[in-house]
């Protein structure tokens, strides 16, 4: 007999803004960081997500998908200069009227919304004043939040503050593959700061609401830890690697305070953290998430660092090579990713590793008790395209899911507090600067296709029936 997870549980797919609207200047939208990047010299493909699935025109025939395909929920997130388009901070009320429509589709359909207020995309105007890096910015988005907590209340009921703050971080201040493409350590401390300040004072601002019926959490994209070997060598990389990816964000968000031993690592690698503020921490003190959203795709792997590693930086895999690059991190003196050659790798290098899920969902309950949390982001990326009858067989997609959701249902049965599941992505979407190639959709888009044709595929339908045969009724 399958297990179960609880009725109630939210099953659904996931898409960020950028990546799945389009209509990037209709109706008074003001231009985004990415809309700027990705039409400068800088973007060398030339591709954009000007168009990209069309949700703006889409979302109707796309949430009655998300339906009856068995979904009861869809996380999606706001374009920040869609609703505030300048400086003036003058709201737009078409762009609010769209994502009031959105949600006025969700409610149809009994789709539970989960919004986040910033998927990487911030206003250029911000960009172009230092953006992250700039002091104001915790107080912009601020301002932001509580202008969207104003608009939908509690028309929300999951709303999610920042997602995956580190990958953010690390892409546009450390690699330096996403704008602002920065390559320094110090930035990424600042910028890094910045973003945990800005997510808590859009929490502060959220309580003063004091909504009954919505909540407020932040969305991590994490990575549990692990070692090849058992040394007090690899203990110690495990923690710093541990700090690094994970706890430097879900400490503060679910804690209210960084973890102590960050800051005096931080200052032994050369770091100046004269931008960490007393007061900033008096207010961090006061705010704690009501639940954690985890995007969840694979585990990192940390060995000691040695000086061969070289310099800090993030290598990610942006051009689908295989095990000829993979994904990893080298952080001086602190760790740097390993390799297991026993574990399979997909084209982009990373390791698909299902266990992890599981892993990670119980290093939560071990490290910060029952505090809710949803899976925000899975998915199996691929390249793909549909067969002569137009159909499209994703039947590695399937077997990918089935063992990380396996996986998933047994760590709520097994005491975890994990009350949702969303697969990245409800459809294809634009995957930043990897273009339309990497697809993870349970949905196919004909990106050449004018009118955006969706087809669902294969995994579509499977998802419907695991939803119905692992919940109760
Ligand atoms: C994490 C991000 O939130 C999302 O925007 C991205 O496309 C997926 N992971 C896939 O890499």
């Amino acid at each position: 007999m399958n297990r179960k997870v609880k009725k109630g549980f939210l099953w659904g797919g996931a898409n960020a803004a950028y990546q799945c609207e389009g209509g990037w200047n209709e109706d008074g939208k003001g231009e985004s960081n990415w809309d700027q990047f990705c039409h400068s010299e800088k973007n060398v493909k030339g591709i954009t997500g000007d168009v990209s699935a069309d949700f703006y025109h889409h979302y109707k025939e796309d949430i009655r998908l998300f339906a009856e395909g068995g979904q009861n929920t869809y996380r999606f997130s706001i374009s920040w200069p869609r609703i505030l388009p300048d400086r003036s901070r003058k709201v737009n009320e078409k762009g609010v009227r769209f994502y009031k429509n959105v949600l006025a589709e969700c409610r149809k359909y009994g789709i539970v919304p989960n919004v986040t207020l910033l998927h990487y995309d911030i206003p250029s105007w911000l960009e172009d004043e230092g953006g992250y890096r700039n002091p104001k910015f915790a107080e912009e988005f601020a301002f932001y939040a509580r202008t969207v907590f104003e608009q939908f209340g509690e028309e929300i009921p999951l709303y999610v503050t920042i997602n995956e703050i580190t990958h953010n971080t690390f892409c546009s201040y450390m690699q330096g593959n996403y704008p602002p493409n920065v390559h320094s350590t110090q930035a990424v401390c600042e910028v890094g700061y910045n973003l945990v300040m800005a997510h808590a004072k859009a929490v502060i601002e959220f309580r003063k609401f004091n909504f009954r019926n919505s909540q407020i959490g932040m969305v991590h994209t994490t990575n549990s830890v692990q070692i090849l070997k058992d040394t007090p060598e690899y203990q110690i990389a495990k923690r710093r690697c541990d700090l690094f990816k994970n706890k430097w964000v879900t400490d503060p968000a679910i804690l209210g305070k960084f973890p102590d031993d960050l800051r005096p690592l931080l200052e032994e690698s050369g770091i100046d953290t004269s931008f960490v503020k007393q007061e900033d921490l008096d207010l961090l003190a006061q705010t704690h998430v009501d639940f954690l959203g985890q995007n969840c795709y694979t585990r990192t792997l940390a060995r000691p660092y040695r000086e061969e590693d070289g310099e800090t930086n993030y290598y990610p895999n942006n051009v689908g090579t295989g095990q000829k690059r993979l994904e990893g991190y080298v952080v001086k003196n602190w760790f740097t990713s390993d390799f297991d050659p026993d574990t399979p790798k997909n084209a982009w290098g990373r390791e698909e590793y299902p266990k992890t899920v599981y892993d990670m969902l119980m290093g939560i309950k071990a490290d910060y008790g029952d505090i809710p949390v949803y899976i925000t982001e899975n998915g199996c990326a691929r390249y793909e395209a549909p067969d002569e009858n137009g159909q499209l067989d994703d039947q590695e997609r399937i077997d990918f899911m089935k063992k990380y959701l396996d996986w998933l249902v047994k760590a709520e049965n097994d005491g975890c507090n994990v009350k949702g599941y969303y697969a990245w992505s409800s459809t294809d979407c634009y995957s930043w600067i990897n273009g339309y190639e990497k697809r993870y959709g349970l949905i196919y888009v004909d990106f050449n296709d004018p009118a955006r044709k969706r087809t669902p595929k294969k995994s579509y339908y499977w998802f419907k029936e695991y939803i119905n045969e692992h919940t109760e009724k």
